[in-house]
């Protein structure tokens, strides 16, 4: 026994440290396993166990019910784990009447999820232009920090170009930059949002800002979305810019597309002057003074020409 020991001293050692691992592995699956079910059911809890009686009549715009609530003394700021309040609900049910009540009895606008998420974004994920407004006009921040979710980002991707517009009119930047996402300009032709695209331009975004070296026009030739491609050189898009792999818009076309012809015509074409001449005046007149163009003593084919209309 002995002279057995000494000759592999190691063995009753390896045989320990094999059951101590399979032990240790066991342990901790079952570990694994009970946290699992924990996180399972804090998440399912974060998204309703918790949401209040408000919540749920703001879910469901029920405004009746809503009001009786809030006379009953119910606590309008009320959140729920993942800090969502009845207005962010409110608004991401188009519920205006419900909005308007819950900011009346001292909702927080500016309120934010623990994502970062505003009411405001919540309105412009769904394209409510009405509780957009609501809440701008009772103060909310038209514009979201660079790190959390944007709303004009929400809604150009969505293609809700009428809280687009709204957003803008409240003083959000057009060109917003956010470095993973681009410009909204950008984040419209990714998502193929024409309408949203014409609004953008219109209110004067840059026809050259994307994101890094990506141009606008880069996304629309890649997603030989031939429509946008127009709408975007008529604004004056460059179309000879190289992005970050040093190709023009028509090389990042798909091959042999619509959209890829298109653009070989195009860059084969002089320009009209009448859009040669276009671009100048509202280079010339700049975004901010673009309102005044109503006011300059044209004719109307004119005054309209120059805003795209
Ligand atoms: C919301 O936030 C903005 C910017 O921080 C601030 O100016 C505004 O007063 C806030 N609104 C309310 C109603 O607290």
């Amino acid at each position: 026994r002995g002279g057995n020991m000494t000759a592999n001293p190691f063995a009753l050692l390896h045989y320990s440290n094999v059951y101590l691992t399979v032990n240790i592995s066991l342990t901790i699956l079952l570990a694994l396993i009970l946290v699992k079910d924990t996180v399972t059911f804090v998440f399912a809890a974060g998204s309703w166990a918790d949401r209040s009686p408000l919540h749920d009549a703001a879910c469901q715009g029920r405004l009746l019910a809503l009001r009786n609530l809030i006379l009953q003394g119910h606590n309008v700021n009320v959140v729920t784990i993942d800090h969502v309040s009845p207005l962010h609900v409110a608004c991401l049910g188009d519920h205006v009447a419900c909005a308007r009540a819950l900011i009346a009895a001292g909702a927080n606008v500016n309120v934010t999820t623990i994502d970062g998420v505003t009411p405001l974004f919540n309105a412009c994920s769904v394209g409510s232009v009405s509780c957009a407004e609501v809440l701008l006009e009772n103060g909310a921040k038209p514009q979201a920090l660079v790190f959390q979710p944007s709303p004009i980002h929400q809604a150009s991707s969505k293609g809700n170009s009428g809280c687009v517009e709204t957003l803008i009119r409240w003083g959000a930047d057009v060109d917003f930059d956010i470095p993973h996402l681009g410009t909204p300009l950008y984040t419209a032709c990714v998502s193929q949002e024409i309408e949203c695209v014409q609004r953008l331009l219109r209110e004067g975004a840059n026809v050259q800002k994307g994101r890094y070296m990506e141009s606008p026009l880069h996304a629309a030739a890649e997603k030989d979305c031939t429509a946008i491609v127009k709408l975007l050189l008529d604004f004056g898009a460059d179309i000879h810019a190289r992005n970050i792999e040093f190709q023009r818009p028509v090389e990042a076309a798909p091959p042999s597309s619509l959209t890829e012809g298109f653009l070989l015509v195009y860059e084969a074409t002089p320009q009209p002057l009448s859009q040669l001449c276009r671009q100048r005046i509202r280079d010339r007149v700049g975004r901010d003074r673009f309102h005044l163009i109503n006011h300059l003593p044209l004719p109307n084919p004119l005054r309209n020409y120059l805003q795209y209309r």
